[in-house]
């Protein structure tokens, strides 16, 4: 197939990979609906993918991943910096011409066998002054077509390029097949993982992994790690943060931004169902937002991805009806359970499991069987455009304004259903020291509390004191009327019997409805040590089954637990290393002291 691009810079370097690489054939993706269908059909036949029914979800497909390629590795993600301190204490630092030695050497014929296709992408609308171009280079099928949903894909693409610049993103599943070897349904290289970012040259290279944020990487590698050194040389901001539309009954419209760590909510937020009578919640994204000022003044934020990669497990119609409804149809699943009928189940999906499935490893299943039918971080990847709940203006190239941002965690004790800021350099402190139980979004141990600092911790492609310090001069450098304010919030505060306390999910638009007040000068507030909270009686319960104790748990700042928090929160501070801002040191010394007195 002939590229349709003249961009010297972009062919040559195709030139030169397909030597390294020796693929079979090099294809140049169109992103057209017939070329999606073309793959997926070529990898029902070699038994990557499996179509579903077609009465019951359209245009869809189930991926069972190879069971040591389940979610992104951490431990092999790697910052590529000339000095060490660069990358920073909380980044895997490898030397850049050691890395791309030791990688070169792997990438030597590792699609033998394969087809390499060539899959120009956009992150942001086609076009908008925010968004920026890559090219990925991929072996994997599978990669190819998820592209395609969630950015935009293919020959437009290369239009708006031009000769202008790209990022260029390097993949291979590291599984060439030499001398005719026979392949498997989800070829990877688990011995031999790299998740590696050149954030100096601007360049990703991954290896042997297949699995979401490790291999679609427009994603994490590009939107999150590459692009928050972009972000922090020109003076912008590129988030781990849901963005969301909201519409209170006879009020203004806003935009919030909230960031929470992997599989801690923000994809139930950004397609919230609000319970409070004439609320609206709408979507603009539901894992990235990037950031930029306006000439008035006002952060603008836009979503650079078209589509979601949603964990599974949990989302049902009670939980999450927008995604539920999204997943119709054109929808790709990974890593979740079959049913008879040809349709997908998970944890969570229904009261009830069905009597007999097929579970994510593709062995029989039945609720005795003792192991989840679909595992913990199966996902799905769906087309934005799908979502009922999806902003009229998710699209727009200016991005919306954006009012307040709220940053959270997963904790069952200590940290509040919400607290104010003080001002913006207070808020960039609660965003240093927020923390989460581990969840199953990334390889390791769950539920082991760490601090994950914007919860950007596996994603600051720089050192993170710098980041620190660059949301810092980000308020320094504005009209703080014009700033967002910002919040801390926990929407899994857990009693004794370790249930949560609070309903959470749509129910969540009451802690909206304070923090929109706050935003506008009102909502009851009183001072504490960590920030200004709601009263007992600030957030409306009409309706929901929050007594006053549950409330007063819900909002309990613990002397005697907070002094341990903050022990935690001192060697949280000294991991950080020496580039942590002296301006965040003086805010640990004031919360301090706002403890003892
Ligand atoms: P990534 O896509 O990995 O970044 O995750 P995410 O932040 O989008 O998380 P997601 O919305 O997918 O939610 C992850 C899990 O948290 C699911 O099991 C949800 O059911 C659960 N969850 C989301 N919101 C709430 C809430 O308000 N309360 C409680 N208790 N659980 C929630
Ligand atoms: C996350 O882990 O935050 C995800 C999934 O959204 S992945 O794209 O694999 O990073
Ligand atoms: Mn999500």
């Amino acid at each position: 197939m002939k590229p349709a691009t003249s961009n010297q810079i972009l062919l040559e370097w195709v030139d030169h990979w397909t030597g390294i690489l020796g693929p079979d054939a090099v294809h140049w993706c169109d992103g057209s609906e017939a070329e999606y269908d073309a793959l997926a059909d070529g990898m029902v036949t070699s038994g990557t993918l499996r179509r579903l029914n077609d009465d019951l979800r359209p245009n869809s497909y189930l991926a069972l991943s190879d069971p040591d390629d389940v979610a992104r590795v951490e431990d092999r993600t790697f910052i590529a910096t000339k000095d060490p301190l660069d990358a920073g204490p909380t980044n895997n630092w490898r030397d850049p011409t050691e890395l791309r030695a030791e990688m070169t050497a792997l990438y030597r014929d590792a699609m033998v066998g394969r087809t390499m296709y060539v899959v120009p992408f956009s992150m942001g609308p086609l076009g908008s002054p925010i968004a920026q171009i890559g090219v990925q280079l991929t072996d994997s099928p599978y990669v190819a077509v998820s592209m395609r949903t969630m950015t935009r894909m293919g020959q437009p693409v290369l239009d708006v390029l031009g000769d202008g610049d790209f990022v260029p993103c390097l993949h291979s599943v590291g599984a060439p097949l030499v001398n005719g070897a026979e392949d498997v349904p989800w070829p990877c290289n688990p011995d031999n993982r790299y998740i590696a970012h050149f954030p100096e040259a601007r360049e990703i290279w991954s290896y042997g992994s297949g699995y979401g944020g490790n291999a679609l990487l427009g994603k994490k590698c590009f939107a999150l790690r590459i692009a928050s050194t972009m972000a922090h040389d020109d003076g912008w901001l590129a988030e781990h943060m849901l963005v969301l539309a909201v519409t209170p009954p006879d009020g203004e419209r806003r935009y919030v931004a909230a960031a929470f760590p992997s599989a801690c909510g923000k994809t139930n937020m950004a397609m919230m169902v609000p319970t409070l009578p004439g609320w609206t919640v709408e979507t603009i994204g539901d894992d990235i937002a990037w950031m930029k000022f306006s000439d008035d003044g006002r952060l603008y934020a836009i979503n650079p991805e078209a589509g979601f990669f949603g964990v599974a497990p949990g989302t049902s119609h009670a939980s999450n009806h927008n995604a539920m409804v999204t997943l119709h149809s054109n929808a790709i699943y990974t890593n979740v359970a079959l049913t008879d009928d040809g349709d997908v189940w998970w944890e969570g999906m229904t009261d009830e499991p069905p009597e007999r499935l097929t579970d994510w490893r593709g062995q029989p299943w039945t609720p005795d069987s003792g192991s989840p039918a679909a595992h913990p971080n199966a996902r799905f990847t769906v087309p934005a455009s799908q979502c009922p709940s999806i902003a009229p203006e998710w699209e727009d190239p200016a991005g919306v304004p954006i009012s307040a941002i709220l940053f959270g965690g997963r904790r069952a004790t200590n940290v509040p259903l919400v607290t104010e800021a003080r001002d913006w350099a207070h808020g960039v402190f609660l965003g240093s020291i927020m923390s989460s139980e581990k969840t199953a979004a990334a390889t390791g141990r769950t539920g082991v509390v760490r601090f994950d600092p914007f919860a950007m911790l596996p994603f600051t492609g720089y050192n993170v004191g710098d980041y620190l310090a660059h949301w810092l001069e980000i308020g320094q450098g504005a009209d703080s009327e014009r700033l967002p304010r910002l919040f801390w919030v926990n929407w899994f505060r857990r009693d004794e019997d370790r249930s949560f306390l609070w309903p959470g999910f749509g129910e969540n638009c009451r802690v909206l409805d304070w923090v929109l007040q706050r935003v506008d000068g009102g909502g009851d507030a009183v001072d504490t040590p960590i920030g200004l909270m709601p009263t007992v009686d600030a957030i409306d319960r009409t309706g929901i089954d929050v007594d006053d104790a549950a409330m007063e748990r819900l909002l309990d700042v613990d002397p005697t637990a907070w002094e341990a928090e903050l022990a935690m929160i001192e060697e949280h501070y000294d991991a950080l290393g020496e580039r942590l801002p002296a301006e965040l040191r003086r805010q640990l010394e004031g919360l301090r002291d706002r403890l003892d007195a």
